[in-house]
């Protein structure tokens, strides 16, 4: 099972103290996105300061135009408001959905708390249909508590 193998790999990257916060993200990024084959954009969101938006801060995989998204849009968007995971199968069900590339069918957003806010998210992109189970969510949900004890 690749989630039992990646989990102390995360931790050991974001314990890294001698790598910035940032370079310790995009290293999970990468990481996530080599090693699980349906993983194909990777990125970490974040709450704009005190702006009802999120901004991109780390990403693994092709560059995208959505650094920023307001809350409401799109599947990060309706995450920052509901405080919940989302899952979508298949993206082209979805009305409020921000299309990134034509290969995504599906994707998975999981929201980032601090001290029982929602701070940001991590957003994965899939080209295969219908990939995610809820072991994705459990791992993902691992990730974003072990990235909130290393923010400030
Ligand atoms: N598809 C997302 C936008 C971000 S990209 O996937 C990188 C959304 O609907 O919020």
């Amino acid at each position: 099972m690749p989630f039992d193998k990646l989990r102390p790999q995360v931790e050991d990257i974001l314990n890294t103290k001698e790598l910035s916060v940032d370079h310790r993200l995009t290293q999970v990024c990468e990481l996530l996105m080599e090693t699980i084959p349906y993983y194909d954009w990777v990125g970490f969101y974040f709450k704009n300061g005190d702006k009802e938006e999120l901004k991109l801060r780390s990403f693994a995989g092709e560059p995208t135009d959505h650094d920023i998204i307001p809350f409401g849009k799109g599947i990060c968007g309706q995450v920052a408001v509901s405080n919940a995971n989302f899952v979508v199968p298949d993206v082209k069900a979805q009305n409020n959905y921000i299309a990134c590339s034509i290969h995504v069918k599906a994707e998975i957003v999981v929201p980032l708390f601090v001290n029982g806010e929602n701070i940001g998210q991590i957003d994965i992109d899939s080209h295969t249909a219908d990939p995610f189970s809820k072991e994705d969510e459990r791992f993902l949900e691992f990730v974003n508590e072990k990235v909130a004890e290393i923010l400030e």
